[in-house]
């Protein structure tokens, strides 16, 4: 394919945040709040395809208050962060899996796929207009969310001929306020994330939208995330708010991780993926295989499940300490971190970092 042609307009030097200002927005930056300067926008049509790619200000959109999306959610997005390497270079974390389950959330949502040289040129303008905006610290980083949103204005319930691909980019440190403590979490037993056969393996709003409540009910039990259970059998533990849960059995040194198969209801986690393969190439036994409620209770109780923790582009590994749920309560590991979780997230992180080799080609220069 063509190398892709992007129209840019930048922020004048003179009107753009001073640096000043920058480094004292980007000292607590929460998630989401602290925007950067510029937007990549992309559109499609049927008539035209992939067309009109753009570097702007950061801007409000002009959407048709008819647009498919806002009415009937075909919205899919994407989400990937960016580090600072130490050679003073920046270091975007697996954009070609980004890219790929953009178009495989696209699919499902029947929406056009955005080619992954579009995907990768599009982080690559917004990067470079933007990477002042990129924390120097370790445990900091830019978030890159792309978004793909039909828009146009025809309520006719089938799939929309416009499109508008949008990136924008935010800072941000820790997901979960004081990240390395253990989160206490409530196993939901009225509500489902996902059936088989759904859009639960899709990244789209829905997804997220449909936790909102039961999340707000664990907050109200003093938890700070829902465990979600499979919709059939209501047994299988299948993820944990929006992240992929870990069950660590064994010693330490010789740790057995279980993580639930994606079957067509989970996410397919970027991280996830990612800890699979370090743990494996820690010499780790990784097996993808479902696990019950029941049997999380009791390893964790007869202390055979050492650990457990989720994971996710935001919160990165973030261990579990308590679980919740109308049977009980029951800690996993004493309710603290444990080794396998620390040095798992401690290996990730320096990769994404560049403090450690990039033996898999994970980290993408831009
Ligand atoms: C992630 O980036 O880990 C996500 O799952 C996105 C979520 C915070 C909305």
């Amino acid at each position: 394919e063509n190398a892709p042609v992007f129209t840019r307009r930048t922020v004048p030097a003179a009107n753009r945040i001073p640096a000043a200002q920058r480094s004292q927005r980007m000292r607590q930056p929460g998630f989401g709040r602290v925007l950067t300067e510029h937007m990549v926008t992309i559109r499609w049509s049927a008539d035209l395809g992939w067309h009109d790619a753009r570097l702007d200000p950061y801007q409000d959109l002009r959407l048709d208050p008819a647009s498919v999306g806002l009415h009937h959610g075909q919205i899919v997005f994407e989400g990937l962060k960016a580090y600072s390497q130490p050679d003073g270079g920046v270091g975007v974390f697996r954009p070609d899996l980004a890219s790929e389950r953009l178009r495989r959330s696209a699919r499902r949502l029947a929406m056009p796929e955005l080619p992954e040289s579009l995907f990768l040129a599009a982080i690559t303008e917004l990067v470079g207009a933007d990477r002042d905006w990129v924390p120097a610290t370790v445990g900091s980083s830019l978030y890159l969310r792309p978004v793909l949103l039909a828009t146009e204005s025809d309520l006719g319930l089938r799939p929309a001929r416009e499109y508008l691909f949008l990136l924008i980019a935010f800072v941000t440190d820790n997901f979960f306020p004081g990240e390395v403590s253990p989160l206490t979490v409530w196993v939901s037993g009225d509500y489902v994330r996902a059936a088989p056969g759904g859009t639960g393996e899709a990244k789209t709003p829905g997804n997220y939208a449909g936790s909102l409540l039961p999340a707000q009910e664990a907050k109200a039990r003093g938890c700070d995330q829902v465990v979600w259970l499979d919709a059939v059998e209501r047994r299988w533990i299948e993820e944990l708010g929006g992240m992929n849960l870990f069950f660590v059995y064994g010693p330490p040194d010789s740790p057995r991780l279980i993580t639930p198969p994606l079957g067509g209801t989970i996410l397919p986690g970027v991280t996830r993926d990612a800890l699979i393969t370090l743990a494996r190439g820690s010499g780790y036994a990784v097996d993808e295989q479902p696990l019950s409620i029941t049997e999380w209770r009791s390893a964790a109780e007869d202390g055979s499940m050492a650990e457990t923790f989720a994971c996710g582009t935001a919160a990165v590994v973030a261990p579990v300490g308590t679980v919740r749920s109308t049977e009980g309560e029951w800690q996993v590991g004493g309710g603290v971190s444990g080794p396998v979780t620390l040095g798992l997230r401690r290996a990730l992180v320096d990769i994404q970092h560049g403090l450690s080799p990039d033996h898999h080609g994970w980290v993408f220069p831009v």
